[in-house]
């Protein structure tokens, strides 16, 4: 049986371990991360998402604090139409997330970055237009397309110096989403370089509905792939989700994936953004801890692990500071279904939303647990250590595990 490193993803003039650490907001696949899959050959992601917080973590810079004293005056207000990014402070964090993160990275491999559509911060198009261009200032090797249709997306970059050389890509979770994007970026005369399946089993929002356990990640990459051989598109195609294992994703590359996209398995790493005590959470999660829900306000099912405190949190939204998913109309699920609770429980101190979550503030925060499906297999990956916690496991064990195992074995750290 082969192994992942019989393989090699071809981009552009690159080669590389076929292996993409898929990127996971807010700062969970931090920089560091991304730079261990770079240094080892393969290709990392950092996020774009919630890009001052994250900037202010790093750089020190005090982003979030200026636009909330900017804003102060609304924050009781309903109405968060007025609450706006300034361009040139997005620009200029995702200029230092980007740009730092570039100046260190070392070894053959590429560092992308993850950027979402549905982060539509108020202003949907001059946001995301900024963000990207930003992004290909800073030298970033290529931008992955997530969250959203993008249907509009390389319009906004293509008189960019870097439109053709940077490598660009798209995450799809059906062949109608892919045919859709092709059709509509067709003008551009430029497609994109690589094309990630992400099935039903993956972390974060899904592109499914809440009948996701319906649809199956080979099946979908089979379609693809046809797809692709009947219109002679000769593009890179790396399913995600749920691939657990470096036999699982040797399978993927038998039959014609030129790479595999993984994520859950690193979220127990050193190197992950996420507090080593909510990491100690995700080890012992079981398989009926773990739901998909609709709590996300960016109205896409999400996967994440029931006892996240950010279920049912009835926080004040934090659109002064934050405001990422405010649409192009300053509206938010959440906003609606939090003024909808204070309303129906005049008096009281602490309400409760069931229904919607404040995304931002939760993700700000570590509160709210995404994950993928097969989280609850993690405790496999490691030791179990005397106090009863679990060992973290570095980026690199991880890595090569996936690179060199066999027989669906998984090595466990020194
Ligand atoms: C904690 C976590 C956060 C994630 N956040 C994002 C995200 O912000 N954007 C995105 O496109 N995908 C996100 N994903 C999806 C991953 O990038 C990846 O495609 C998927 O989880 C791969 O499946 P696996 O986790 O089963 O390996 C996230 C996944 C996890 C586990």
């Amino acid at each position: 049986m082969k192994r992942v490193d019989d393989f090699r993803l071809k981009l552009g003039n690159k080669e590389l371990v076929p292996i993409v650490i898929g990127g996971m907001g807010v700062d969970i696949s931090t920089a560091e991360l991304a730079l261990e899959a770079a240094r080892l050959g393969g290709v990392g992601h950092i996020s774009d998402a919630m890009v001052k917080t994250v900037a202010d973590r790093r750089f020190n810079t005090k982003f979030v604090k200026e636009k909330l004293k900017h804003y102060k005056f609304n924050v009781a207000n309903t109405d968060k139409s007025v609450v706006q990014f300034d361009l040139g402070q997005l620009a200029e964090a995702t200029r230092m997330h980007v740009g730092k993160t570039m100046e260190a990275k070392r070894g053959d491999g590429m560092i992308l970055v993850n950027c979402m559509e549905k982060l539509t911060m108020n202003a949907p198009k001059e946001t995301l237009r900024v963000r990207m261009r930003a992004a290909l200032d800073a030298g970033i090797d290529g931008i992955t397309l997530a969250a959203g249709l993008h249907l509009g997306s390389f319009a906004l970059i293509e008189d960019h110096p870097r439109f053709r050389d940077a490598k660009l890509g798209i995450i799809v979770s059906s062949l109608r989403a892919l045919q859709l994007f092709l059709r509509k970026t067709a003008r551009s005369n430029r497609l994109p370089d690589y094309v990630v399946i992400e099935g039903p089993l993956a972390g974060g929002h899904l592109g499914f509905g809440m009948d996701w356990a319906a649809y199956d990640l080979a099946t979908i990459v089979a379609e693809i792939r046809q797809f692709m051989i009947t219109e002679h598109l000769d593009i890179p195609l790396i399913p995600a989700g749920g691939i657990f294992t470096g036999s699982d994703a040797a399978a993927y590359l038998e039959n014609g994936a030129a790479a595999v996209q993984v994520a859950t398995r690193f979220t127990v790493a050193s190197e992950c953004g996420l507090p080593e005590d909510v990491q100690q959470e995700y080890f012992k999660a079981s398989e009926d801890e773990i739901e998909v829900n609709q709590i996300s306000p960016t109205g896409y099912p999400m996967r994440m692990l029931r006892k996240s405190p950010a279920i049912g949190d009835g926080i004040r939204p934090n659109c002064e500071a934050y405001g990422y998913l405010l649409d192009a109309h300053g509206s938010c699920s959440y906003i609606t279904a939090y003024n909808r609770e204070v309303a129906e429980n005049p008096g009281v101190k602490r309400i409760s939303v069931q229904d919607k979550t404040c995304l931002c503030t939760q993700m700000r925060n570590f509160d709210l647990w995404t994950c993928g499906h097969y989280t609850y297999r993690l405790k496999d990956t490691t030791r179990k250590l005397e106090d009863g916690s679990y060992q973290l496991l570095s980026a690199e064990h991880i890595f090569h595990d996936y690179q060199f195992s066999t027989d669906n074995k998984i090595a466990l750290p020194e």
